[in-house]
Parts: C-alpha cells; structure tokens; sequence
C-alpha cells in the first residue's frame, strides 16, 4: 500500500497518518520530521534547508526529491509507505512518476484556513517519536509533556502567526494545484479520497479508514 497525504499545513495530515499507518503497517515518511530531525542535529542538509523552513518557504526540489528517494529505498518501505507532506509542488509529483512509483490512494484532507491558524497557534509537539497533540483539541495527559515518554513537549518554530500565514500563502501559491492534478487522473492511476478534516479526529480517522479500506 503506497499512500500520499495532501493537504494544507495543520490539516491533519501527520495526526491521521499515525492511525494509517499503524492500521496498515506501514511506515510513515514525514518529509517535515526529516528535515527538522536534520536541523537540529546541525547536519549538512539541515544547515542548506534551515532558513527556508523558518521562513515558511518550501526547500529545494532536488534536495526533497533525493531526500525521499533514499528513504523509499530503505527495507521498512518494502510493503509500502505513507507519504506525508510530500509531494508538495508539481515538479515533485512529476518526479514520482518519473520513478514510475505507482501510488495506491491520494487522500486529500480539506480545512479551512483561519481553523488552521487556530490548530498550528495550539500545536504541540514530542519531536523524538513525531507525536502531536493540541493544548484544547487533543491535550496531553499531563499539560506540557508526552503521553508516553513522560518527556517535555516543544512548540514548533514554525507555529508563529506570521509564519502560519506565510506557510498557508506557499501552500495555495504551490500545492494546492497537485489536487486537481491527483483527482483529474484516470484508469491505473490512484485512487482520490478527499475527507472534511474539519471535524473531530476520530470521524476524520473513522472516515480515512472506511474509504481506504473499500479499495
Ligand atoms: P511539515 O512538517 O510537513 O509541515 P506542514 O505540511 O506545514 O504540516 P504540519 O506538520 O504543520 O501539519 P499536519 O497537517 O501534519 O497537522 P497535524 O496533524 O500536526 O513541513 C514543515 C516545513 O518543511 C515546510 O514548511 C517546508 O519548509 C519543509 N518541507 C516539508 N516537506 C517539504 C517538501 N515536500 N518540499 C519542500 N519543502 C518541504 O495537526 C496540527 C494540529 O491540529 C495538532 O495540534 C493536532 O493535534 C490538531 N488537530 C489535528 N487534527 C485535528 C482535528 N480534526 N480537529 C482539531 N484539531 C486537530
């Protein structure tokens, strides 16, 4: 099972994708755990991809498309794998395709704009497992720290208003597209699920769920 995740930042995506990936066994590429996980060990990549990020800007193609190439590479990816936050502009879906990598599902999870301010500004992360949670929508069991760690959790440098809506400007200008790119496709191509994210997280998971596994 090959699946991408679209949608834009705060959507859900790494929130479902957990649940997906843990019901279909397979494992999850977060194109954004990879490059922060890189920054903040100070690493070649993470020092190329560092202002971009904190911008809110994208990085560079060919850094994400090698990126992603080398972990789909890895044995883990074997029986499949979920993209998620990638791909993110059309020269990057066009490089799936090139690699002639065939894509089981696009799931395609839609929320509005001024609730993503309200869910990235609440966002808080344990960066060592990829873990999220929301002070009011999803909080921890002890305010501030992982539910199965016990360690502190952090808040996203990314997570400030100004660049919230700066991400969100990138997104419509250079993502938005790929939907109907995915959704405009035919016959051997993915199938395109698109889900209301706008709503609690067990009825966006439950509505993941039954529609990947009517496939
Ligand atoms: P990345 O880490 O991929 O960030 P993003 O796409 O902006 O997505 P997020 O992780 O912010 O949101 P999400 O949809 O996963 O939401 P989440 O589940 O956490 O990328 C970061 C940066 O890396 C980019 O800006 C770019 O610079 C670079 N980058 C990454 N990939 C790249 C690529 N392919 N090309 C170029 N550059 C790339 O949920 C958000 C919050 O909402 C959480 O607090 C959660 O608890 C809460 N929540 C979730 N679902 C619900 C719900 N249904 N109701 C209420 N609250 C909810």
């Amino acid at each position: 099972m090959r699946l991408i995740f679209l949608g834009p930042p705060g959507a859900g995506k790494g929130t479902q994708a957990r649940f997906i990936c843990q019901r279909f066994g397979i494992p999850q590429i977060s194109t954004g755990d990879m490059l922060r996980a890189a920054v903040s060990a100070g690493s070649d990549l993470g020092l190329l991809v560092k202002a971009a990020m904190e911008s809110g800007g994208l990085v560079t193609d060919d850094v994400i498309i090698r990126l992603v190439r080398e972990r789909t590479d890895e044995p883990d990816c074997i029986n499949g794998y979920l993209l998620d936050g990638f791909p993110r502009t059309m020269a990057q879906a066009e490089a799936l395709d090139a690699a002639q990598i065939v894509i089981d599902a696009v799931v395609e999870i839609e929320v509005p704009d001024d609730e993503i301010v309200r869910r990235l500004s609440g966002r808080r992360s344990h960066p060592a497992s990829g873990r999220v949670y929301h002070t009011v929508n999803n909080p921890p069991k002890s305010d501030g720290f992982d539910d199965i760690t016990g360690e502190p959790l952090i808040q996203r440098d990314d997570d400030r208003e100004d660049v919230i809506r700066k991400r969100l400007k990138t997104f419509h200008a250079q993502t938005a597209v790929l939907s109907s790119y995915y959704s405009g496709k035919t016959n051997a191509d993915p199938d395109f699920i698109k889900v209301n994210g706008f709503r609690p997280i067990d009825e966006v998971k439950a509505d993941i769920v039954g529609q990947l596994e009517r496939l």
